[in-house]
């Protein structure tokens, strides 16, 4: 049976196959402690990689690494500095490797870089390929409660940029920039906990710790709150 190809609307891409030269925003981190339980020989998948950022890390646990990403100049630069890794330019509803394969997946900034029915698929794709008890990682930025924390460059408060968007997007903790048209730049979301919890479960996937760690934005430079979970998949 031929499988159809999947392609997003490109809305959703355009704005990840602008960067290039490692300009992918990519803030979040893989938690020290996660990182231990990375052990030589495994073998992980980095979905949404960028320019391999994290790939880079994993490998240099000496994981046997592969990520995937819509981005194919990103990927190029991430094969310049990674060569062992395997680059492949996929999207992550359809990644292209077997189910059962991985002993682990890591995705970081990518759930929050697409809508909620391709952040739905994206997960459940990424969960196919861990081999039962394989560790998925996940890191996003957080949701803002305070309103007094407000964006950088028109200076409104988080809380009210949330209840604008949800008007569009449906989703409360989206974020839409726009062109100067008026078109849709970007649509952003900012995870509650609960949100990361209910996305785990619900794919069958155990989280054995969560942290909520600030970093430093690479775009605003601002310091920002983010969730990150890991967990095992159930045997
Ligand atoms: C915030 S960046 C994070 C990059 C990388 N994970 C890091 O932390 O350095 C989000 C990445 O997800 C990729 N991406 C967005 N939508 C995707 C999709 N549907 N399938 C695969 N990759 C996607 C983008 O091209 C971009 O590289």
């Amino acid at each position: 049976m031929a499988i159809e190809p999947f392609r997003p609307a490109p809305s959703e891409t355009a704005y990840w196959l602008e960067h290039r030269d490692g300009s992918t925003p990519s803030s979040t981190i893989l938690h020290p402690s996660f990182l231990t339980l990375v052990s030589p020989g495994d073998l992980y998948l980095d979905v949404g990689c960028g320019y391999g950022r994290i790939t880079h890390q994993l490998e240099k646990r000496g994981a046997k690494t592969a990520g995937i990403d819509l981005n194919f100049k990103e990927l190029r630069l991430g094969h310049q500095s990674s060569p062992n890794v395997l680059f492949v330019q996929a999207y992550g509803e359809q990644i292209p490797f077997q189910n059962e394969q991985f002993d682990g997946a890591v995705m970081l900034g990518v759930l929050g870089a697409v809508g909620i029915e391709a952040r739905r698929k994206i997960f459940a794709a990424t969960v196919k390929t861990l081999k039962p008890g394989g560790l998925l990682y996940v890191a996003e930025f957080a949701m803002i409660y305070d309103p007094a924390v407000t964006t950088r460059l028109d200076n409104v408060p988080w809380t009210d940029v949330y209840r604008r968007d949800n008007q569009v997007t449906g989703e409360y903790g989206s974020v839409v920039v726009h062109n100067n048209d008026g078109s849709t730049h970007f649509v952003g979301h900012h995870f509650t906990y609960d949100e990361f919890l209910f996305l785990f479960r619900g794919a069958g996937v155990a989280p054995i710790a969560s942290e909520r760690v600030a970093v430093q934005s690479n775009v605003s430079g601002a310091t920002r709150d983010t969730w990150t979970m890991w967990g095992h998949k159930a045997r």
